[in-house]
């Protein structure tokens, strides 16, 4: 697939976006979100990318926000729909059905941090830096910052970071538990290869039983999503890599889940 803004290659059932604007530190303009919609649309239909990774062009950003040369001509409707746009989007990979990891490389400022939060599993580079600056702009996070920052770091932290504009270097996002990881920027995309090489290996049903499962913990009751968790048990139990998963352990041998 061709795009203005983005790389797309599938290798070996990994889908690897990149977002491709390194001169401007890959800021999210409305073209890439465009392109990044049609992309998600693509990805979950697909029958063979099984993982995706999600990272920025060059050595200095993930991505370094929304264009603030777009957003500085938006009024109050403009605005609300930009920011809706933008959500939908977000929330389309937050939603999607296969696992999405962030390669933090960089710069994860505003839009960047809020992508990094709407991806499943965040891994940093030493030198990545995030945050939710956009109070320098008088606005506030628009692509769900402070709900997505808040339920991952908690309010209190959230209300800090957000307030104060403050960068998050690696090691503190790590320590917030706001990345899964750190790695050295040489490592980074070979680790998160590894990582999706090892959740491709694994039953593919499951995989997504349990992003669905775990993504619910936002919007259901303990009670509910206790429920939902048990329907999803069962379905898990009647796949074939439940048969093939539990045969294997009882035969002492490696499962070998069909693809
Ligand atoms: N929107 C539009 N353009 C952006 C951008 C953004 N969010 N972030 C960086 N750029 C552009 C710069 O305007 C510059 O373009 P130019 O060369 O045409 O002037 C280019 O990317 C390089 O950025 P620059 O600021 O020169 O790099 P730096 O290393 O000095 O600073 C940052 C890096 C990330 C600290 C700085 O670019 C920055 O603060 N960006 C905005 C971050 C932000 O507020 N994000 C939230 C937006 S809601």
């Amino acid at each position: 697939m061709q795009f203005n803004n983005l790389l797309f290659e599938e290798v070996n059932n990994i889908g690897k976006v990149t977002i491709n604007r390194p001169d401007k530190l890959n800021a999210l303009n409305n073209e890439t979100f465009r392109e990044l919609s049609t992309l998600f649309d693509y990805i979950y239909k697909s029958k063979t990318i099984f993982v995706v990774i999600i990272t920025g062009a060059g050595e200095k950003a993930f991505v370094a926000g929304a264009d603030i040369k777009e957003l500085s001509v938006l009024d109050s409707k403009a605005g609300v729909e930009f920011s809706q746009f933008g959500q939908s989007v977000f929330n389309k990979i937050e939603n999607c059905n296969k696992p999405i990891i962030a390669a933090v490389n960089g710069f994860a400022l505003g839009g960047g941090c809020e992508l990094a939060l709407a991806s499943h599993i965040r891994l940093a580079s030493e030198n990545a830096r995030f945050g939710q600056p956009e109070v320098n702009l008088g606005i506030i996070p628009g692509y769900g910052g402070t709900q997505r920052l808040a339920r991952q770091v908690g309010k209190g932290l959230a209300m800090e970071y957000i307030l104060t504009g403050d960068i998050i270097p690696a090691p503190e996002a790590y320590r917030i538990g706001l990345v899964n990881k750190v790695y050295s920027s040489e490592e980074l995309l070979a680790k998160a290869n590894e990582m999706a090489e090892k959740i491709i290996s694994k039953g593919k049903y499951a995989i997504t039983a349990s992003l669905k499962t775990i993504n619910a913990v936002d919007n259901l009751s303990l009670e509910d999503g206790l429920k939902f968790e048990s329907d999803e048990f069962g379905n898990c139990c009647d796949t074939a890599e439940f048969k093939e998963g539990t045969s294997a352990f009882l035969e002492k041998r490696k499962a070998n889940f069909e693809r």
